[in-house]
């Protein structure tokens, strides 16, 4: 079975506010992208790796690719506007139909191998997987006055994260029929629009996301 993981890494970063572009801002002493990137390339159930990053840091890329020695990167692609389209352009750039596509974003430094392995196994299985965790606050569904219309259960809110690992064929047809909408912060998102099944996986709390300066003082304490 061969498994092509996308990372999209093209987003402008704009809630971290640094000067340094978010995939090569520091952690640790080393660049963001360096983690999901190493932790990809070490899952051997992962054959080929592309990235999306913005135009102008393509080279960078390159040279931190060169330097940690990532041997499983087989495309660098400009992203896209939209996250959505970053997926898509890294989709495209798959030379050969391989048989499951694992996404994962760049910003998530420390997905668990068990995590990458399992999600790989339900999506050959199911069709899509959603790596998440189950919610923790009580949450509201409001009007468009932030007038609380009703209080959800919380036993059925999950948080989704990545990996996102979808059947490859499956995953195609998702991606083909979204032309009009290409601004979806998840990528199952395409999948439930085609009524395909997506099973959740419960991932480790460990799992974050560096969106805001304060993720990237608690990815350091998790160091
Ligand atoms: N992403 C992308 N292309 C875009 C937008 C986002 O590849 N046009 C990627 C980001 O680089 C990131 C992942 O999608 O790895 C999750 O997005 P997010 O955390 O929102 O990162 P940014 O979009 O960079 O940050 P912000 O929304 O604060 O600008
Ligand atoms: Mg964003």
């Amino acid at each position: 079975m061969k498994t092509v993981a996308i990372i999209p890494a093209a987003g402008s970063g704009k809630r971290l506010k640094s000067k340094e572009k978010k995939p090569f801002v520091l952690l640790g002493g080393k660049p963001l992208i360096a983690y999901s990137l190493e932790a990809l390339a070490a899952a051997k159930y992962i054959n080929g790796i592309i990235i999306a990053v913005e135009a102008e840091s393509i080279e960078r890329l390159k040279e931190i690719i060169n330097r940690y020695g990532f041997k499983k990167v087989i495309g660098i692609v400009k992203g896209g506007k939209t996250r959505t389209e970053s997926v898509r352009n890294c989709f495209r750039a798959i030379d050969k139909p391989c048989d499951i596509v694992l996404i994962h974003d760049g910003a998530r430094p420390f997905p668990e191998t068990r995590t990458i392995r399992d999600s790989i196994r339900y999506a050959k299985k199911f069709g899509g997987c959603v790596a998440a965790r189950p919610a923790t606050d009580t949450i509201k569904l409001v009007d468009k006055n932030l007038f609380v219309e009703r209080t959800l259960d919380r036993k059925y809110l999950w948080s989704a994260q990545t990996p996102q690992t979808f059947r490859y064929d499956i995953l195609k047809k998702a991606l083909s029929r979204i032309k009009g909408n290409l601004n979806m912060t998840d990528d199952a998102c395409v999948l439930e629009r085609l009524g395909k099944t997506v099973k959740i996986l419960k991932s480790s709390a460990r799992n974050i996301k560096v969106t805001t300066k304060e993720d990237l003082k608690i990815a350091e304490a998790l160091i």
